[in-house]
């Protein structure tokens, strides 16, 4: 075995073309996946307090936001509603022509190929702010699980291609998927948001949304930030319910949970570069602290590196940019 001074790793670090050559990791835009708000009204394009440089967007302003997105060759958006009136049952979620539904029919009309993927959940949409609904004080799993599907066929009925349920109910996946098939969607995947952590990273997303929960917090249902090993649990359990792609969530500080999924899970492995940590890197910059596009890179490069295959951030739109400007 070469030591130094035989071994000299800086070898292969002389130039660009060398670095190039051995580089290990390639992020490209077809791994980014990037978030939309979605919300009622006309000519409205009103930017998120906590998260610079996020929209929320109405239907007549949507057009233009992702004729942006497909031509930076972003090969697809996760939507988010903000729904007329929140109810204890989140009402809006599962209604025909709810804000997600309407504004997948607007994508779909006018750009058939851009993938269109929605968030399953009612956090947006219940008074409450918790994921499904009450009884007493406690979110109720199985009876969540019903609204969960008719949110999910509502929106592959509207033309939605992937499915993300994202309310941590145990065996979201399994209805989800019995529903899917029994209306005749079997051939629509679901990316199952499987290692959701019970995170703070999530702040200026619930300012965005308004969807904090108006009592206690939501760690009944999402991971604790602490177990890794349960992460893992999540992420099988998905796959058995059957889950097309599994997600961790946050990723920056989940990236050992990355790690160990891409290790032993043959599937797509997708990681969500959430509110928090996009606003902290938006907040140095704009305190001109760091770079923002080194720094941005490098974060979504690390999260490739650890092992996901998408990544859907916040960032995308200037990521693509910056890679294209790279070539
Ligand atoms: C809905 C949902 C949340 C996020 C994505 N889907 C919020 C939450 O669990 O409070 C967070 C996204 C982000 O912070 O960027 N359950």
């Amino acid at each position: 075995m070469a030591t130094y001074p035989q071994l000299r790793l800086r070898r292969l670090r002389n130039t660009a073309p060398l670095r190039a050559l051995v580089r290990e990791t390639k992020l490209t835009t077809e791994d980014l996946i990037y978030p939309i708000f979605v919300t009622h009204g006309r000519d409205l394009r009103k930017e998120v307090t906590s998260m610079p440089g996020i929209y929320h967007l109405s239907l007549d302003n949507l057009l233009d936001e992702v004729a942006e997105i497909k031509k930076l060759g972003i090969p697809g958006v996760l939507l988010f509603g903000l729904p007329k009136q929140k109810d204890s049952l989140g009402s809006e979620a599962y209604e025909e022509h709810g804000i997600v539904q309407e504004a997948i029919h607007v994508i779909k009309q006018a750009i058939p190929d851009l993938l269109v993927i929605t968030d399953v959940c009612l956090c947006q949409y219940t008074d409450h702010g918790h994921c499904g609904v009450l009884n007493g004080g406690y979110v109720d799993n199985d009876r969540t699980l019903e609204l969960y599907s008719r949110t999910a066929i509502s929106h592959v009925k509207a033309g939605a291609d992937v499915i993300a349920p994202s309310g941590m109910m145990d065996g979201e996946i399994k209805a989800i998927r019995a529903t899917l098939d029994h209306e005749g969607f079997n051939h629509t995947p679901i990316m199952a948001y499987s290692a959701k952590h019970a995170s703070s990273f999530y702040g200026p997303f619930r300012l965005a949304a308004s969807s904090s929960p108006q009592f206690g917090d939501r760690r009944s249902y999402q991971t604790d930030p602490a177990n890794g090993r349960m992460a893992l649990r999540e992420l099988q359990a998905d796959i058995d319910e059957g889950a097309d792609i599994i997600m961790v969530k946050p990723a920056i500080s989940y990236l050992d949970v990355i790690a160990r999924a891409r290790d032993r899970l043959d599937y797509p492995i997708a990681a969500y570069n959430v509110s928090g940590e996009y606003s902290m890197v938006k907040a140095a910059a704009e305190n001109e602290w760091i770079h923002e596009e080194t720094v941005v890179l490098e974060i979504l490069t690390s999260i490739k590196r650890a092992g996901a295959d998408i990544i859907v951030t916040y960032h995308a739109k200037q990521a693509a940019r910056w890679l294209l400007n790279q070539r």
